[in-house]
């Protein structure tokens, strides 16, 4: 079969404006979205700009926008599309440094404003530090999360104002705040409830949908609000 994939389109190097570029490509069923792009890169335009690194939905490297909706490139099989005709863009609300790569940096600067690493100033004890299944239970869907930043870049608040520190950087907060194990919450839950924290969250969903590994974002982001007021009446 033939698939037409349209492509966003940047290089800050030349002086052509931002524009889409068309490209009809032979596509198995099976094939992914990756696969496609490659194909392109490989046969007919060698300076399409896009990134990827495991192709297995590993590393989170690949996160587009495909028919308008955020997804990673290796994970979107041509059989899941409804139309064999495809829009690909570059995720919305980060700096564009050419074609479908994008500025992950204030992504980035958001995630480590939250402490995401463990902090336990007491002496390491001579095995390990132990933990129930239950207590590790409570945190273990934020531990899946591989930074992609799908949720961030799908989220209207972010949209609107890039300083709020976004749903990937909660989620990342959310598995140390959890871990029994852990010492500074208190300091991280602070750091959310600062003006441009969690609080911008209204509950969209649009970052649980984009989840390529299907974490409950917006329960998550809601046990720290929850964990916030609970701090804030006792
Ligand atoms: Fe990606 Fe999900 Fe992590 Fe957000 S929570 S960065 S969508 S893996
Ligand atoms: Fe945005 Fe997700 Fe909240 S889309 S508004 S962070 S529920
Ligand atoms: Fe690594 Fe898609 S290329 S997640």
């Amino acid at each position: 079969m033939q698939v037409t994939l349209k492509i966003f389109r940047y290089n800050p190097e030349d002086n052509r404006k931002k524009h889409f570029d068309t490209f009809t490509v032979e596509a198995e069923p099976t094939d992914r979205i990756l696969d496609l792009l490659e194909r392109i890169k490989g046969t007919e335009d060698g300076t399409l700009g896009f990134r990827r690194a495991c192709a297995h939905g590993v590393c989170g490297s690949d996160a587009i926008r495909i028919n308008g909706v955020n997804r990673l490139a290796c994970k979107v099989l041509v059989q899941d599309l409804k139309s064999r005709k495809v829009t690909i863009e570059p995720i919305l609300g980060l700096p564009i440094e050419k074609d479908l790569i994008v500025d992950m940096e204030p992504f980035f600067d958001h995630y480590r404003s939250v402490m995401p690493y463990f902090v336990n100033d007491d002496p390491p004890p001579s095995k390990e530090r132990l933990q129930s299944p239950e207590e590790r239970e409570r945190f273990d869907d934020t531990t899946k999360c591989i930074l992609c930043a799908a949720c961030s870049t799908s989220c209207p608040s972010f949209w609107v104002n890039d300083k709020y520190v976004g749903p990937a950087a909660i989620v990342n907060a959310h598995r140390f705040i959890f871990d029994s194990r852990d010492q500074a919450a208190a300091e991280r839950l602070e750091i959310l409830n600062e003006q441009f924290g969690v609080f911008r969250c209204h509950t969209i969903f649009n970052c649980t949908d984009a989840c390529p590994r299907d974490i409950q974002v917006t329960q998550a982001i809601g046990e720290v609000k929850k964990a916030i007021i609970d701090r804030n009446l006792e």
